[in-house]
């Protein structure tokens, strides 16, 4: 079925060479990983869920001025993307405490945090994206210091943006994770927000039960992942069809309203 040549397969997505020079196409896999690759699973339906939901908050984002690597979406699993250099550094968004800071700040999950916070982690799965300073971004040539001012004013403007869209859809962006890449137009270079943002590099809490929508269901083995997905995408108004491909038991949602 796949012509094209793969460039790259990572543990959620596979890039394959896209149609025109500088294009990637990024295809979702159904598998998910927590905890450095030492818990895995295939969880049917995930992937289509994760294409169609990173593409309409990245186009959301596009249409408030955020510079992002979404072209369009080729179809159910598959979107074309700008291919960008990635800057080799997480940069983590949170609002309300949960997971790692929870942990190392003894802090109860949920507890609202001052203000938003901006925390960087290095990219390396062997090394388990250890969390860094912009000292260490600096000292090691990951980025300079206008490209981390520019990736912490895009994730931040992200977070207020995507706050808003998610508390009116009865959701609480707990915090998410972005990666930039940088995009060079004939002798200009930029920082664009590439990667995906979907709910498994999310933490998203319905506002009345606070229950969990995102990846922790898979962490912490609560079940009902692609249930809890599908919610996100069906109050985000997404129809998102059964794949052929699949079994008949994929998701089927009907567009609200
Ligand atoms: N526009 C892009 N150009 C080049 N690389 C990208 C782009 N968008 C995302 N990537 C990279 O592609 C990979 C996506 O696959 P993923 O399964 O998430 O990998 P990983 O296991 O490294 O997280 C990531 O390493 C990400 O940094
Ligand atoms: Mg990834």
């Amino acid at each position: 079925m796949n012509r094209r040549r793969r460039i790259y397969e990572g543990k959620a997505k596979i890039l394959y060479e896209g149609p025109e020079p500088g294009t990637l196409i990024q295809h979702f896999k159904d598998d998910a990983t927590a905890f450095n690759n030492q818990k895995h699973d295939k969880i049917e339906g995930k992937g289509v869920l994760n294409n169609r939901i990173s593409e309409y908050l990245f186009q959301r984002l596009g249409e408030i001025g955020v510079p992002t690597h979404f072209i369009k979406r080729m179809n159910m699993r598959e979107q074309l993307v700008r291919e960008v250099e990635i800057i080799p550094v997480e940069v983590v968004v949170r609002n309300v405490a949960a997971g790692s800071i929870a942990k190392r700040l003894g802090m109860e999950e949920g507890t609202p945090l001052p203000r938003s916070i901006v925390e960087f982690y290095y990219k390396s799965d062997e090394l388990g994206d250890p969390m860094v300073t912009e000292e260490h971004i600096t000292a090691f040539n990951w980025a300079v210091p206008q490209e981390i001012d520019d990736m912490m004013s895009v994730a931040l403007r992200a977070n207020d943006f995507l706050s808003g869209l998610f508390l009116g859809i009865g959701i609480k962006l707990v915090d998410f994770k972005c990666e930039f890449g940088r995009l060079w137009e004939n002798d200009t270079m930029r920082i664009v927000l590439a990667d995906e943002i979907s709910p498994d590099c999310c933490r998203l809490w319905d506002i009345e039960s606070q229950e969990k929508l995102d990846k922790d269901r898979f962490r912490r083995d609560l079940g009902g992942l692609v249930e809890a997905y599908q919610e996100v995408a069906r109050r985000l108004g997404l129809h998102v069809e059964n794949n052929p491909q699949q079994n008949q038991s994929g998701p089927v949602l009907v567009r609200s309203q």
